[in-house]
């Protein structure tokens, strides 16, 4: 903290704990997204514009995970992060519940005029254990995760490896669990966030809390610093964050409204259109918890008109629609993920973006 000529308190926007730590110029992330949504282009901008640029990984295997890192340092020489899904207990369904479900989504296929596809062998994604090992090899200066804690030994290789550890809080339970783990930094997650709630130790559905309520109970419980993220798009929110406490805020929505997120135009466009269409919690596009801009499928799914699998089989189930339905621009059968401040997002370039933040807080915080 700062004392102004006023003899008031305010947090110093530039230097902190948490931007020693990520080597940022402000505290300033673009959250990961998963699922294939990440883009290396948007990563650097980010990184490259004093902010901390992230990339999902969760669906790329050990290989794929290597040669992206190498790709993104021949781009960079600036920090990022590499974020993955940290398994939980997963539900398997049986290739007769698979069938069933693939017959009920037949009048979707029939409007997208595509074929049901047939019973995979497994919808599960790569292993988590064969990710670690690559990210463990290839040590990106930061490794972000969500839905729980690395084993202990995990932990203790990045840190012996100079690799930054971010884990992702829901509840302040959750925050006290990976502090005590002894990871570098904390996001604690709104419910107002875009994507997957990372919840972890209670079921998503009763671990709902907003931001503004969850960060500063969070800096109050635990030591490591604390990084703000759901429902922040611009410098208020960021001067905010800061105020509640919070040593960085991590942007999801408006960064994937940028021209580098290189978003399908579906989807994009569905971003652009909040408030006029609003979120809404689902289970429809992978039987996770996620916030998304409500549609089509959305509303089957409340209705129990849509196959509800468990994640990962609903993930599969969904993502058969998802090339035709981007090459036909049916945002009405696409998993939209987006958070509730996308009524705040101007989708310009991510430049842009962190420059507008960085004048705005400049101008809040002095
Ligand atoms: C499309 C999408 C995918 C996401 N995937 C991940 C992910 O794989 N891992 C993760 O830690 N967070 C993920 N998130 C959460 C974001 O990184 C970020 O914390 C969140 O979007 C912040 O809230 P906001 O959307 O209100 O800005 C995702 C968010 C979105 C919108």
């Amino acid at each position: 903290m700062k004392v102004d000529d006023s003899g008031m308190q305010r947090p110093d926007m530039r230097r902190n704990r948490l931007t020693a730590l990520l080597d940022m110029q402000y505290p300033l992330i673009q959250g990961p997204y998963g699922g294939g949504l990440s883009t290396v282009e948007l990563l650097v901008s980010v990184s490259e514009a004093g902010g901390l640029g992230s990339f999902g990984a969760n669906n790329l295997d050990g290989p794929s995970i290597a040669q992206l890192v190498d790709t993104i340092r021949a781009r960079t020489r600036k920090a990022f992060a590499i974020n993955l899904w940290v398994p939980g207990p997963q539900s398997d369904t049986s290739p007769a519940e698979l069938a069933r479900a693939i017959e009920r989504m037949g009048r979707w296929y029939d409007l997208l005029g595509i074929e049901p596809p047939g019973v995979p062998s497994s919808c599960a994604g790569p292993a988590f254990e064969q990710q670690i090992e690559a990210l463990l090899e290839v040590r990106p200066p930061v490794f972000s995760f969500v839905f729980g804690v690395p084993a202990t030994h995990v932990l203790d290789k990045c840190r012996a490896h100079g690799i930054a550890t971010i884990g992702t809080a829901t509840t302040v339970a959750e925050a006290i669990i990976l502090d005590r783990a002894g990871v570098d930094a904390i996001v604690a997650s709104g419910f107002e966030a875009g994507g997957h709630r990372g919840s972890f130790l209670r079921p998503a559905e009763e671990s709902l809390i907003g931001t503004l309520a969850l960060v500063p109970q969070v800096v109050d419980s635990v030591t490591a610093p604390v990084i703000a993220a759901g429902g922040i798009a611009d410098a208020r929110g960021v001067a905010a964050a800061l105020m509640l406490g919070a040593q960085g805020a991590q942007i999801g929505t408006a960064f994937l409204a940028c021209a580098e997120a290189n978003l399908p135009q579906p989807h994009r466009q569905a971003i652009l259109s909040v408030p006029v269409k609003e979120t809404v919690l689902t289970k429809a596009f992978s039987g996770r918890l996620a916030r998304s801009v409500r549609n089509g499928l959305s509303d089957a799914c409340a209705a129990g008109d849509l196959p509800l699998l468990p994640y990962p089989a609903q993930a599969w189930l969904i993502n058969t629609m998802r090339s035709a339905a981007v090459s036909q621009d049916r945002d009405d059968l696409l998993s939209l993920s987006c958070g509730q401040a996308a009524g705040l997002v101007q989708g310009t370039s991510a430049r842009e973006l962190v420059g507008s933040i960085v004048s705005g807080l400049q101008e809040l915080l002095t």
